[in-house]
């Protein structure tokens, strides 16, 4: 076994299952500075390439473009050989703003193209026809090589769609993980049928599938005291799951996190772009793919993780979490 990869939609962009998330990178919300810095990330997305992970993602917002700028330093020597994703902000979504975001983009990633331009979230006040006609036109012009979007429910995706003439969406980015499975219900299936690839953001449930935290260890950043899976009650209530991430991760001689990893990719058009701040992170989650669940072991998993579920009360606390900020 090993790193597999899919194609993003009919982009020619090949990808690996399991990519790399950045995020983390510049973001004082995930204690950037505190623990791990520049030199962690940059040596992190080397080592990523060095494993076979072509796929990073970061974002203009990300940072405040300091992760652009640190990709495109970090993957300077080995540039042709990663697929880098990166994504518009919705303030800038209008015709203009997204032409005008894209060189920003392109000039802190120091490249002359960008592998995958997505639309970072939709923005209701803002015709989504002028924000896909600009993504469209940045093709036309070869900044761009294909178009992703991200947090589209299915309605809108269609809608994404039909307002492009000659592109197709290669790609949504969403949140999915083994606690968190709302894509499943339409918007999974119909990318699926369609060949457009679901990308899978915060697929550890941002380190709680780890099975590193519990309610008497909780992560003290501001990403995580935000995020009602870190509540108390849900870390008690998710205690099972973590027993069973263990037992089956002993069994594969592997890792809780490489477990609900698995389970993610095992599924062929979802790509899983874990976020990393230290080399060793990165090297675990890519060993994700050296080893296969058993249906049996599959099942399990989706039994105990039905049980945790964040409860709509706790999300209510937590409007910026809704704006993945
Ligand atoms: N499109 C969007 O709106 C959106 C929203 C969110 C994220 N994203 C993208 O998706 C990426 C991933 O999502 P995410 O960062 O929210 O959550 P995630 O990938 O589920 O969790 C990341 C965190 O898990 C921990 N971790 C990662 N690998 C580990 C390992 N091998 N062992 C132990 N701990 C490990 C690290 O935190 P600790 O070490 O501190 O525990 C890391 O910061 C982001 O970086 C970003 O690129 C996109």
């Amino acid at each position: 076994m090993g790193l597999k990869y899919i194609e993003l939609g009919r982009s020619g962009l090949r990808v690996s299952k399991v990519g790399l998330g950045t995020w983390q990178i510049g973001a004082s919300e995930w204690g950037w500075n505190r623990g791990y810095g520049v030199e962690d990330v940059v040596e992190t997305i080397v080592r990523a390439h060095e494993l076979g992970v072509n796929f990073i993602d970061t974002a203009e917002i990300y940072g405040g473009g300091l992760s652009e700028e640190v990709v495109g330093r970090a993957v300077r020597e080995f540039r042709d050989e990663v697929v880098i994703a990166t994504k518009v902000w919705p303030t800038h979504a209008t015709y203009d703003g997204v032409l005008k975001a894209c060189e920003r983009s392109l000039r802190r990633l120091g490249v002359d193209v960008i592998d995958l331009y997505q639309v970072h979230w939709p923005n209701p006040v803002i015709p989504l026809s002028s924000t896909m006609r600009a993504m469209e036109r940045l093709v036309e012009l070869g900044k761009v090589r294909a178009i992703g979007v991200s947090n589209f429910s299915l309605g809108r995706l269609r809608r994404a769609q039909e307002c492009l003439k000659r592109e197709e969406i290669v790609s949504n980015q969403v949140r999915y993980n083994l606690v968190e499975r709302g894509v499943e219900k339409e918007l999974l299936p119909y990318c699926e049928r369609e060949g457009i690839a679901l990308i899978a953001y915060s697929p550890l449930a941002q380190g709680l599938l780890t099975a590193r935290y519990s309610a008497a260890n909780r992560p003290r950043d501001f990403v995580r005291r935000l995020n009602p899976l870190f509540d108390p009650s849900v870390l008690r209530r998710a205690e099972p799951l973590m027993t069973l991430l263990k037992e089956i991760a002993a069994k594969h001689g592997a890792e809780p996190g490489q477990v609900a990893l698995a389970w993610l990719i095992r599924r062929e058009d979802v790509v899983a772009i874990p976020g990393a701040k230290r080399p060793e992170q990165v090297e675990s989650n890519a060993r994700a793919a050296d080893f296969e669940l058993s249906d049996d072991e599959w099942s399990a998993l989706l039994e105990a993780a039905s049980k945790v579920s964040a409860g709509v009360w706790s999300l209510l606390k937590t409007p910026l979490r809704l704006l993945g900020i």
